[in-house]
C-alpha cells in the first residue's frame, strides 16, 4: 500500500526548512547505503551526525507524531532518525531494495525496516526527473509530490529515483518498524480505522456501533501488534 500523507508541513514551514537545508553542508550519499545500493546511488546527503540534520529530523518526527493519517497508516513502533538527500542534475538512484535491518546510530539497537517514507522539500516545478518509482503488485508507481507532503510505502518494495535533468530535488527519507509487521494486517487496520473515522462523523462518537467497531479495531491490534 502506497499512502500519500499530504501537508506534513505548511508552505511557511517548508520555506524555513528549505532555508536551513540550502545552507547545509552536503556530502556523498553513500554514507548510509548497503553494499548493493551503493552501486546504484548517486546523490548528496547531510551527514548523519550533523546538528542541523538532528534538529530538522526531530521537527519531522514531532510533526508526524500528531498526524492522524500517518499514525493510522504506519502504526509506528520505532522510527529511525530522518535523513536528507539532494539530487542535482545527473544524480539518480537505480533500482534497489533497502536493507531489512538497520542500526540506530549511536546505540546498540537495530530496527527492522517495515515502512519507508520520503517527504519532499522541493516543489515539482523546481526540477525535471527525480521521480520516485516504486514497484508494486499493480506495476510501477511514479511519485512526485509537492513540497511538504510525503509518501509512505512498504520497505519490501523495489524502488528507484530517476535521473534529475534540471534543478535539484531535496527530500527527507527514513525508515520505521511498525507495530504490525505484516503488510496485509496493517492494511486491514488502516481501512478499518479510516471507516470508523468517517462513520464517526456521520453517527457521532457515542453511537453503540462506533464503540463496538472501535473495540474490534483495538482487539485486532492487541492480537497482531509487537511492542
Ligand atoms: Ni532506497
Amino acid at each position: 500500500m502506497l499512502i500519500v500523507i499530504p501537508e506534513v508541513f505548511t508552505k511557511d514551514q517548508v520555506r524555513e526548512i528549505r532555508a536551513l537545508l540550502d545552507d547545509s553542508q552536503w556530502i556523498d550519499g553513500n554514507q548510509t547505503s548497503g553494499a548493493q545500493a551503493a552501486l546504484a546511488k548517486q546523490n548528496k546527503q547531510i551527514a548523519i551526525e550533523s546538528q542541523i540534520r538532528e534538529q530538522l529530523g526531530n521537527e519531522i518526527l514531532s510533526a508526524l507524531g500528531t498526524n492522524p493519517l500517518f499514525l493510522s497508516a504506519a502504526l509506528p513502533h520505532k522510527i529511525l532518525p530522518p535523513l536528507f538527500n539532494r539530487y542535482d542534475v545527473g544524480d539518480g538512484f537505480g533500482i534497489h531494495v533497502d536493507n531489512a535491518i538497520r542500526p540506530v546510530i549511536g546505540t546498540k539497537e537495530r530496527i527492522r525496516t517495515d515502512l519507508s517514507m520520503t517527504i519532499f522539500f522541493s516543489e515539482p516545478e523546481e526540477y525535471d526527473g527525480g521521480e520516485l518509482i516504486i514497484e508494486t503488485q499493480f506495476g510501477p508507481q511514479s511519485v512526485k509530490l509537492e513540497a511538504g507532503s510525503g509518501i509512505l510505502y512498504p520497505s519490501t518494495s523495489l524502488h528507484k529515483v530517476t535521473e534529475v535533468t534540471r534543478g535539484s530535488r531535496i527530500s527527507s527519507f527514513f525508515w520505521m518498524q511498525s507495530m504490525i509487521r505484516d503488510e496485509g494486517e496493517r492494511t486491514i487496520l488502516f481501512d478499518l480505522d479510516q471507516s470508523i473515522q468517517r462513520l464517526t462523523m456521520e453517527l457521532g462518537a457515542k453511537s453503540p456501533q462506533i464503540i463496538a467497531l472501535t473495540a474490534t479495531y483495538h482487539n485486532l491490534i492487541r492480537k497482531w501488534a509487537e511492542v
